[in-house]
């Protein structure tokens, strides 16, 4: 709460009911107020109160490493008034039963829960580890910053999650991202992944220059901080007072004196962006594997459990393997800040509560679903055409769409839980039609030329397109597709000849494993495009909203629940 990508999630006996970002409900992307619509969504799928509730918990800990914010504070005296402002801001947020009880209406008396606060990266890491199946490992988190701490090691064992290392700020892996991509042009609350696309198209040459910016050093990374602007003469993330994020400015003037003048958004992208975003990409990475093998010195296993919004780097996560010893990856779906929730609850439940009893999380449906006849009164509303077909036939006729070129949106079950859309709220298309990437960019996604779309494989299969075979059933690892088949998959294989693959499984989602098998029936490609299903808003969740981004932009089709909408019918 009041932190970007607010969130809400509820757990019963350690099992997780239901999650979800406000930002999916109020419709504010990275909504950062109080997630009172996520609550009363959680509550309602459980069909339980508030007053029924035993514990909450949230991934923030004002208290926490107040050491070391206060040293900071006292060297860097600039940043004192900030400092003292932003701690009575959180402390005043910080009362959970008032916030509750005038969010939900009801009276403060009648709650009756424990409340405990969980500091940032142990809620991240507790999120990726207690939703593994791993009764031992080693825990990663990584971000730009939370509760004064950007990167955190742990052991995990059992119940227990013991930190080995912290890095405080301002030394942050995160904000050095950050603030190249702010220089490069691309200064909105989560643009990292979209410059992580614009990377393969550059060269290194700015390779040794980003090495002075940071360096790394003993088991750890060092910024030069003179590139940067001092923390605390900022505020890094802003929060508005109506919920939006605003990124400040973390660039300083050294930055402008050595690399020339920063690109303003939305100009022509030149050859030095793209080799910043190249080198930035490449320094990112080495730290990384960097700090994942000091990890490993001290917790010698090969299964890794990692969260936080750099766990989003899908490209370093496809690379780990070849530069760690790790062989296994569990990482969070919703590496990002919205993960805490479920991080905080399960460490509330495993370790506080001292709970061994475990429930591994084999999807990322965690969000509403909609019954038929909602789905019929909202097409009917919108006097819209429609068929009802029976699962065979729907999938028959829209993997005819998608053989013939065509576009179809994919509203099926429950919502994702995170920001990638596995096959619930999707849209797909062909993979191999050469036009295909240009034809989505202009008649629907609207997204920079740069940028990549998702190749979705049958999880039997991905040896057979891809050079590495651990799967990603989250979307979360970029891997060389094999040479011979790129020109099959033209439309989902990048620049580098990559591809951010979701590997399908037909326990996970068997609709839409059983889609992509009638897809390759007729094409002999055991692979579709998947990219979310919006229009530069957040996922759609409701039937209504998969409507209205189907009548804004020229889909061919929608197939949702039973029934096929299609664009020459209406
Ligand atoms: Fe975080």
């Amino acid at each position: 709460m009041f932190h970007a990508d607010s969130s809400a999630a509820i757990i019963e006996d350690g099992e997780i009911k239901f999650a979800i970002a406000e930002e999916r409900l109020n419709r504010l992307k990275h909504y950062a107020g109080f997630p009172s619509l996520a609550i009363q969504a959680c509550l309602d799928f459980a069909g339980a109160r508030i007053s029924d509730v035993n514990h909450v918990a949230i991934g923030q800990d004002t208290d926490a490493n107040l050491a070391k914010k206060l040293q900071y504070a006292l060297a860097n005296p600039s940043g004192i008034l900030h400092f003292v402002h932003l701690r009575q801001r959180k402390q005043a947020m910080r009362n959970v039963l008032p916030l509750l009880a005038r969010a939900l209406g009801v009276d403060q008396k009648l709650m009756r829960f424990r409340e405990h606060h969980i500091e940032h990266h142990l809620a991240h890491i507790a999120s990726a580890y207690y939703c593994s199946p791993w009764e031992k490992a080693a825990g990663f988190s990584y971000d730009g910053s939370g509760d004064f701490v950007s990167t955190m090691m742990a052991r995990c064992e059992g119940t227990r999650i013991d930190v080995l290392k912290r890095v405080f700020l301002p030394q942050s892996l995160g904000s050095f991202y950050t603030m190249i991509c702010e220089f490069i042009g691309y200064n909105q609350y989560g643009d990292e992944g979209k410059v992580m696309g614009l990377a393969p198209y550059g060269k290194d040459t700015f390779y040794e220059r980003l090495r002075r910016v940071i360096g790394l050093n003993n088991g750890s990374f060092k910024l030069d901080i003179n590139y940067f602007k001092p923390l605390g003469s900022n505020q890094g993330m802003q929060i508005l007072d109506d919920g939006r994020v605003r990124l400040a400015r973390h660039y300083s003037d050294r930055m402008v004196k050595d690399f020339g003048e920063p690109r303003q958004p939305h100009t022509a992208i030149t050859q030095r962006e793209m080799d910043l975003a190249c080198a930035m990409q490449q320094r990112f990475e080495e730290v990384f594997f960097h700090l994942l093998n000091e990890l490993h010195k001290h917790v010698p296993v090969e299964l890794l459990a990692m969260a936080g919004g750099c766990a989003l780097n899908s490209v370093a996560n496809g690379r780990l393997f070849e530069h760690t010893p790790f062989r296994h990856t569990w990482i969070q779906p919703a590496a990002g800040d919205e993960g805490l929730a479920i991080g905080a609850a399960l460490y509330a439940y495993h370790t506080i509560l001292n709970q061994p009893h475990r429930h591994e999380m084999k999807h990322s449906f965690l969000g509403p679903e909609f019954s038929d006849s909602r789905i019929a009164s909202a097409l009917q509303e919108n006097n819209l055409r429609y068929r009802k077909l029976e699962p065979e036939p729907l999938l028959e006729a829209v993997s005819d769409q998608l053989v013939a070129g065509g576009v179809v949106g994919w509203f099926q079950g429950r919502m994702e839980w995170g920001p990638r859309a596995l096959g619930n709220r999707s849209i797909l298309a062909h993979p191999g039609l050469a036009n295909m990437k240009d034809v989505l960019n202009a008649r629907i996604k609207h997204r920079e030329w740069f940028r990549p779309f998702a190749p979705s494989v049958l999880t039997e299969r991905q040896h057979e397109y891809f050079e590495h075979e651990h799967p990603s059933p989250f979307m979360l690892h970029v891997y060389k597709i094999r040479p011979e088949k790129r020109q099959q998959l033209c439309a989902v294989n990048h620049v580098d000849g990559t591809g951010r693959l979701q590997t399908v499984s037909a326990q996970e989602n068997p609709l839409y494993y059983d889609l992509i098998r009638t897809f390759e029936q007729k094409t002999g490609i055991p692979v579709l495009l998947n990219t979310s299903f919006n229009e530069n808003e957040p996922i759609v969740c409701t039937p209504q909203e998969a409507i209205d981004c189907f009548k804004r932009t020229p889909m061919d089709v929608l197939a949702i629940g039973p029934y096929l909408v299609s664009r020459s019918d209406n």
